[in-house]
This record gives C-alpha cells, sequence and structure tokens, in this order.
C-alpha cells in the first residue's frame, strides 16, 4: 500500500544532542555540576556531533539518501545567552540552516525549544515562575523572524517530559516508566505553547507541538488505572492540540499497568539500549491516542531504537511504519514520519545509547551512514514499505 501523496520522511535531530559545545545552555552547566543541587551526568556533550558546523553535510547526507524532512530545533540558549542580549550573529546561523535545507530540496521543520533552556533562564527564572511564558514567547517572537519560508514549526518537545526533567522529579522518580508532570510547569508550558502558536500563525507558518508518548497497556482489570497513568501525562498535552495546525507524535516503547501502576520489563522480553522493551507497535498506539483525543493531523516527529544492531533498528522501524499503515487505512490523517535520529547523539548525560540512521568518527567527525538510512530512504522514494 502507498503511504498518501505528499507524505513526508525525513529524520529529526536537537541542537544541544549534535550541535556541540552549547556552553550557555542549563544542560552544560548541569554536565559540569554547576547547576546548583544537582550531581553531574555520566558524560558531558562536549563537542558532540559537531553539527553546529557539519549540519549541511548532515543535510545532505539524509537527501542523498532519499529522504525529504530535516527536523532540527533552534537553540534558546545560544540565541538569547544572556537575559535580553539576543545575538544577531546566532539567528543568521539558524537563518542559514533553512536557507540550506531549501537549498537542497529539504522541508525543514523548526524546534523553537527542545528539553535546553539558557542557564540564566534556569537560575534565574525557571518553569515555574509565571514570568516564564513572557520570556520564553520573546525569544519565540525574535526567533520566528528567521525562519523565512519554513512554515512547519514546533513550539516545544516534548512538554510532558519536560514538565518533569525541570521539576527534577526525573531524578527522584524511583518508579517505572516517566513520573507525573509537574502541575505549575505544565501550566506554563501550555499557555507558551498557545502564545508560540498564535505568534508562529501570525508568520503564516503551521504549528504544534510534538508530545511524548509512551504506550499505557492494561492488565485484564487495570484498564481504569492505564487511563489514569496516561492521563497528567500525556492527555492533558494531546488535548491540548485540538485547536493547533497539527500535532507531533513520538514514541519508543510501551509500559504496562498492573497491581501498583507501572510494571517492570518482564524478565525475558527484548529490551534495547535504553532499557525500554522493543516493543514498535508503541507509535501506532500514540498515533490513535492522539486522534481520538484531539483529531489533529499528525506527523511522527520523533520514533527509533538504540541499539548497536542496525538489523534491529530496520525491523523495528518496518514494525512501526506498519502500524502507521494501520492508521491510514482507518482515515487517520498522518502526514509524515521522521525518524528518531539522523545521528548518534547525546543522550542527555550519555552517548551510550546510539538511536542514529548515522554514526560519525569521534576524532574527525566523519559521517558513517548505517544501513537503515539507505532502507529508509528506499522507502521514502518509494512511498511505500
Ligand atoms: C527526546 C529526544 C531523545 C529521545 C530518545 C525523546 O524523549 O525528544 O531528545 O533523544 O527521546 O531518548
Amino acid at each position: 500500500m502507498p503511504f498518501p501523496e505528499g507524505f513526508l520522511w525525513g529524520a529529526s535531530t536537537a541542537a544541544h544532542q549534535v550541535e556541540g559545545n552549547n556552553t550557555t545552555s542549563d544542560w552544560w552547566a548541569r554536565e559540569h555540576g554547576r547547576l546548583e543541587g544537582e550531581a553531574p551526568v555520566e558524560q558531558p556533550s562536549g563537542d558532540a556531533a559537531d553539527s553546529y558546523h557539519r549540519y549541511p553535510d548532515d543535510m545532505r547526507m539524509l537527501r542523498d539518501a532519499g529522504l525529504d524532512t530535516y527536523r532540527f530545533s533552534m537553540e534558546w540558549a545560544r540565541i538569547e545567552p544572556e537575559q535580553g542580549h539576543f545575538s544577531r550573529a546566532q539567528l543568521e546561523h539558524y537563518r542559514r540552516m533553512v536557507g540550506t535545507a531549501r537549498e537542497l530540496g529539504l522541508t525543514p521543520m523548526v524546534t523553537m525549544h527542545h528539553f535546553t533552556n539558557p542557564a540564566w533562564f534556569a537560575r534565574e527564572i525557571g518553569w515555574s515562575d509565571p514570568r516564564s511564558v513572557d520570556y520564553f514567547a520573546r525569544y519565540v517572537q525574535i526567533a520566528l523572524r528567521v525562519l523565512g519560508d519554513a512554515d512547519l514549526v514546533c513550539t516545544i518537545n516534548e512538554p510532558n517530559m519536560l514538565a518533569t526533567i525541570f521539576a527534577g522529579s526525573n531524578r527522584e522518580w524511583s518508579g517505572v516508566g516517566i513520573p507525573p508532570g509537574d502541575e505549575t510547569i505544565t501550566e506554563h508550558l501550555l499557555s507558551s505553547h498557545q502564545l508560540a502558536v498564535a505568534l508562529a500563525r501570525s508568520e503564516g507558518k503551521k504549528a504544534g507541538w510534538s508530545v511524548a508518548t509512551l504506550a499505557a497497556m492494561p492488565e485484564p482489570g487495570f484498564d481504569q488505572a492505564a487511563d489514569e497513568w496516561s492521563r497528567s501525562r500525556e492527555d492533558v498535552f494531546l488535548d491540548a492540540a485540538r485547536s493547533d495546525d497539527w500535532i507531533g507524535i513520538q514514541a519508543y516503547s510501551r509500559v504496562r499497568i498492573g497491581e501498583g501502576g507501572a510494571l517492570e520489563v518482564p524478565d525475558g522480553a527484548e529490551t534495547t539500549l535504553t532499557g525500554w522493551e522493543y516493543f514498535p507497535g508503541a507509535l501506532e498506539h500514540g498515533i490513535r491516542r492522539s486522534w481520538e483525543r484531539n483529531g489533529r493531523p499528525i506527523f511522527v516527529t520523533e520514533n527509533g531504537i538504540a541499539t548497536a544492531d542496525d538489523e534491529r533498528r530496520i525491523a523495528y522501524t518496518r514494525g512501526a511504519l506498519e502500524g502507521v499503515e494501520s492508521a491510514l487505512r482507518d482515515g487517520i490523517d498522518v502526514r509524515g514520519y521522521l525518524h528518531w535520529s539522523l545521528l548518534d547523539n547525546y543522550e542527555w548525560g550519555t552517548f551510550a545509547p546510539t538511536f542514529g540512521l548515522a554514526s560519525w568518527d569521534p576524532v574527525t567527525f566523519e559521517r558513517r551512514p548505517k544501513r537503515s538510512l539507505g532502507w529508509l530512504g528506499e522507502v521514502a522514494r518509494r512511498n511505500a514499505l
């Protein structure tokens, strides 16, 4: 079965995870033990994949493989490294990225916020402070000016994860799956999103946000518990998309809900390098849940697997795409599939879990496409599995 005409095929990255040297961000401060009350992480991001300089090669690699869309993020910490100082040079950098994508014939999808914040914002304001909404909106308003004709804008990546990461609850959480989001932060992220959508629309853009979905699957008799589990972690963010132009769905794995809540991955189940259960069906689950709740057109903005075995990556992706086909057959409006990730990247504390369709040499940064990149490119060229 062919995918619909005009279906977008691509891959995603995020600034902090591939650019390198994002020294004015809160994550960089965290990595070097300079965030109050926080222990340094396992590995710092350092040069990462040096995509800050090598993005033209990355985009060309993606295009040459047969893909047509590149999702990347603008880095607020670079654009506003000190409160109120907006760097023209950094804004130009992102203008060039959009321009390069266009020259290569790619559709750019630009994320305005992907987990990282300027260090000053994290220290002095933070997402618990109601002023966060205005600071974010001011940044978005300025950042939008360099997007030219890039018309797909993703305001905030995984607000549901951000609401736990920023609250620090993910570090304190000893349970399985993700902790419930902080309510105050959630409220501020919802308002920030609404403002950003309005700003983007006033510039003629089509805006949405991308939500992390983790398929909550009830053991017999636990349907209600599974629903409740998803409510604050997912549904509130899916529901907020009702008046957006589109929604981004990101899916990787599942969690079983039973006695006592989320259950450990059962013994013997295949797990990936992140310790998550191998479950390609997660994507279809996320797509269907979103469609039921908000009825908005869907882009798969992230889906992938951390593995050293590229054949498993291909198998996983095929499985996930079969789920997309099944959703399309039922009339669900899915408009594109962007794989996570184009490159092996900095996985928030470590480089160990490799999600990339390409790896790179740690000394020369030379890109090494994996077989999965060619495979996905071929699916894209045929617009069919
Ligand atoms: C995030 C990415 C991350 C990926 C895999 C998503 O939660 O948006 O930044 O690398 O999952 O862990």
